[in-house]
């Protein structure tokens, strides 16, 4: 299926699924364990109603939005995904580029193939936020918080929610270890999809070698996707706490966000601790089992830590109706993960534009028919049952 016959992120997904080894996919699909947060992450969303206002003039109607003195073409941006790497050729410089294009943030993950310097070097002008995964070690975290400063990253999010990676089964089964490891399945896999094989693995070998974290805590471009397993590259997460926030806040001049927030008590302590802001994630429910959808835990945050604190979301994202629920809930910009990598997979920088392009259209025409101006006007009186 080619990327523009696709016409929603359901579509995309099926030709991403398509063009990408099984092994692939099910890394960039799945979930963990059970799937239980993961499906939640739709079901929340699916069983939310609107209520419509019926003859409101709806024609200059503007999607813009303005956070930290900043206009945005959309009340939505491109969530950091590690080892994108995998699904498209010069993945995080395609997604940066596409954001940029859509003028919406793209949040560059610690875990990405393209250089930090490289993605802000090729999407110049756009807004680029780095997506950090703290170490212990002060010196090996503050060398990368000064490449963040130094390429002009405009805020810096923390990510909070792994202190070990999920269990992804799917993995073990597809015999794939993460990072990558080649081995005659993977390999045979690969060979059976000849445009990914072709068009993303070889043209990534020849450009610039076998594929490495650029990003990692540990000196530059010794991190390699063949070599290393997951378990180095998480050296000792399991023992960041608030203090190292707090020590990171110290570091940090621009704005700073904690992702991975599912507990309003959670949120507020982030606001204590001089975070500009939260993202209420559950990593798209590829790490605890069990957690809440993040569309169940935004009010409960909201309603805490007040209208001051910038509140985003994450998790299910698939429709512009998506983006619309999570603003009438009380966040001020919603995030994707997945939505843009099946575009990516499927058709490259065009594909990811494509994506965006699709959401952005159906936001505009939900917002037409609900009867909102601006995106001020979606709140919890567009709900069915007004929250
Ligand atoms: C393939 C993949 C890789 C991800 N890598 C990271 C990462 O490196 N850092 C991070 O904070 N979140 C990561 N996430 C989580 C996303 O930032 C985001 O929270 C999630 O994808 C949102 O859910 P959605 O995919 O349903 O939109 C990843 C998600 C996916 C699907």
């Amino acid at each position: 299926m080619h990327y523009l016959d696709t016409y929603n992120i359901d579509d995309l997904r099926e030709a991403a699924r398509q063009r990408l080894p099984k092994v692939c996919f099910d890394w960039l699909d799945g979930g963990t364990e059970d799937h239980l947060t993961w499906r939640r992450n739709r079901e929340a969303f699916e069983e939310i109603r609107f209520s419509p206002r019926v003859m409101v003039d709806v024609g200059g109607r503007s999607q813009k939005v303005e956070v930290f003195g900043k206009t945005f073409a959309s009340p939505f941006g491109i969530a950091p995904t590690g080892a994108a790497g995998l699904y498209g050729y010069r993945a995080d410089i395609a997604q940066a580029r596409a954001a940029k294009e859509a003028g919406i943030p793209f949040i560059l993950s610690t875990a990405s193939f393209d250089p930090l310097e490289a993605v802000a070097r090729e999407a110049a002008g756009g807004t680029l936020w780095f997506q950090l995964y703290m170490s212990k070690n002060r010196e090996t975290a503050g060398r990368l918080v000064q490449r963040a400063l130094d390429a002009g990253c405009e805020a810096l999010v923390v990510t909070g929610d792994v202190a070990m990676i999920g269990n992804r089964e799917y993995n073990k089964r597809n015999r794939f270890s993460a990072p990558f490891r080649l081995t005659p399945h993977t390999m045979l896999d690969g060979l059976l999809h000849p445009r990914w094989l072709t068009g993303v693995f070889l043209k990534t070998l020849v450009d610039s070698g076998v594929p490495r974290y650029q990003n990692d805590d540990s000196p530059p471009n010794t991190q390699s996707i063949v070599k290393t397993p997951v378990a180095s590259f998480q050296a000792r997460r399991d023992e960041i706490d608030w203090a190292d926030f707090g020590w990171l806040r110290e570091q940090w001049p621009r704005k700073l966000f904690v992702k991975g927030v599912l507990r309003a008590d959670d949120a507020l302590l982030a606001k204590q601790r001089g975070a500009d802001g939260i993202f209420v994630s559950n990593h798209g429910g590829r790490q605890l089992d069990g957690a809440p959808a993040t569309i169940e835990a935004l009010p409960a945050i909201r309603a805490a830590v007040g209208p001051e604190m910038k509140v985003m979301l994450d998790g299910g994202i698939r429709r512009g109706s998506d983006i619309a629920k999570a603003l009438a809930l009380g966040a001020d910009m919603a995030f994707v993960g997945r939505a843009t990598l099946y575009g990516l997979a499927a058709g490259g920088e065009p594909g990811v534009s494509h994506a965006l392009g699709l959401l952005r259209t159906e936001l505009d025409r939900v917002m037409a028919l609900l009867g909102c101006r601006s995106v001020a006007d979606i709140n919890g009186d567009c709900l069915h049952q007004p929250r």
